[in-house]
């Protein structure tokens, strides 16, 4: 039997990674409609990789798993920390510039890093770069037919337990396929604060779980320290990298908020310090990010933080700026092994949407683009050899049903987030599921709440960036150590 179509649902990093190595499989590239720039080219971090004089790919491997808090899968840390540089490689060869001093990498530093081994393109415009790049490329493959901004999938089809397909939601256009690819990202903008822009709202977890694939890890959501404190919803990043070249952060009396809670300072790993500010924000009204160090080379390292500032008013060389923690990045999702297989027949995953067990219950910051391109290509190089499998039986519809819209959807943001954001208690959680209770047979998206909740109210001890704060508003020392 010839090898079928490849439909890959979503164009981030992953998606484009696995279309592009599947050749010669014929591939159905689906973008879900243009919401703003997809997660994958707003990143401001790089990609993380030894190449550094002295860095090896044990220590880059140490720091994955001490900042996952050794919930990872240790032999998929090694397959992601190996490939790195070849990763970075084979961006070159498709046209991504990174940046350079003196015709090497310039390397940058980021929070858990025990090295500078962050390479960026365009300063901290990395993900804009590499997507840019990737895109080009997709374009010019004969074997990927790419619809832009109308792959909205509601539904996956099913036959004899096995994916066979999806359905459009414009239209209920059915696309039959041999394997389904799922890489919608993650689920960022189901919290009130996120740095992640509203696409990221976990539509592919969801249709996944509709189909009765097994999830992993839902309840760790890793919190980013420094979204711009300029209101709820999808906030701008304030890029780790800055903390990396010397900026501190400070309290709301001005007061050096990491001082003494980790040996790391202002680059401990992102879970504590992102609690740090939470708590700074409760206990003395604000955080900022001192980034007026004459120094800092924004023009040239950090043209994206820059230009978010002077959007909202800010000159980040004459004053402080206002930082949240923010959802950031969901460690858990569709679980998988190392081929992106789920428990599901015919229904991949790979990227956020996925658990692998790559990060562990944190990710190590600059590892998830990397992610994107090592098990993208993985996954795609396997789609490319692979021989189809044919299904028989009655035909369904896995459905992932009406979505939550307007003021509905703004009360499940503000619940998750009270519920299970960066500290969370039993009480609070117990108190969200009530309130998800209410909404949940009205929009998919408090059904997939519900589920992240639960399986954090499971979990009662805290581990990396699921933290259980039931003992009151934790002390400075609580939330700067681990319980793991
Ligand atoms: C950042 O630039 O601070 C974010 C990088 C990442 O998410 O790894």
């Amino acid at each position: 039997m010839a090898a079928g179509r490849v439909v890959v649902v979503g164009s981030g990093i992953a998606g484009l990674c696995v279309a592009l190595a599947a050749a010669p499989r014929a591939v159905l590239l689906l973008g879900r409609a243009h919401r703003g720039a997809s997660a994958s080219a707003l990143a401001q971090g790089g990609i993380a990789a030894a190449v550094g004089a002295g860095d090896c790919a044990d220590a880059h491997a140490r720091d994955t798993l001490v900042a996952g808090a050794f919930r990872n899968d240790a032999p998929r840390v090694r397959a992601l920390v190996d490939a790195a540089p070849g990763a970075i490689a084979w961006l070159q060869s498709i046209g991504v510039a990174f940046d350079q001093d003196h015709g090497r990498p310039r390397l940058g530093r980021e929070g858990g890093h025990g090295a500078a081994r962050i390479v960026h393109a365009g300063g901290d415009a990395t993900g804009a770069a590499v997507m840019a790049a990737l895109s080009r490329a997709a374009r010019c493959a004969a074997h990927i037919e790419w619809h832009e901004g109308d792959g909205d999938v509601d539904a996956l089809l099913m036959r004899g337990g096995r994916v066979t397909g999806v359905r459009l939601s414009r239209e209920g256009v059915l696309l039959k396929a041999d394997t389904v690819v799922l890489a919608t990202g993650g689920i960022g903008a189901l919290f009130a604060r996120t740095s992640n822009p509203d696409g990221s709202d976990g539509a592919g977890l969801a249709l996944a779980l509709a189909a009765g694939a097994q999830p992993r890890d839902l309840e760790f959501m890793q919190f980013h320290p420094t979204a711009m404190d300029v209101g709820t919803g999808s906030l701008p990043l304030v890029t780790e990298a800055l903390r990396g070249a010397g900026a501190r952060l400070l309290d709301g009396n001005g007061n050096a908020l990491m001082q003494g809670v980790h040996p790391q300072g202002d680059l401990a790993p992102r879970d504590i310090v992102a609690r740090r500010v939470w708590q700074a924000r409760h206990e003395t009204g604000a955080a900022v990010l001192d980034a007026r160090a004459g120094w800092i080379d924004w023009e040239r390292r950090f043209p994206t933080a820059l230009a978010a500032c002077r959007a909202h008013g800010i000159d980040p060389r004459r004053e402080p700026i206002p930082v949240t923690a923010a959802a950031h990045f969901h460690m858990g999702g569709v679980a998988t092994d190392d081929l992106g297989r789920t428990s599901v027949p015919g229904l991949h995953a790979v990227g956020e949407v996925a658990c692998n067990g790559v990060h562990g219950a944190n990710r190590l910051a600059s590892n998830s683009l990397l992610e994107g391109v090592v098990f993208g290509r993985r996954l795609g190089m396997r789609l490319a050899q692979v021989a189809p499998t044919g299904a028989s039986g009655p035909r369904t519809l896995a459905e992932r049903g009406p979505p939550l819209e307007g003021e509905e959807l703004v009360r499940l943001r503000t619940t998750l987030w009270n519920a299970a954001g960066p500290v969370r208690t039993a009480e609070g959680m117990t108190a969200g599921l009530e309130q998800l209770a209410v909404l949940s047979g009205r929009g998919w998206q408090a059904k997939l709440a519900e589920a992240i909740l639960a399986a954090a109210l499971r979990r009662g001890t805290s581990l990396g960036a699921h933290w259980r704060g039931d003992s009151g508003v934790p002390s400075r020392q609580a939330v700067g150590s681990r319980a793991d």
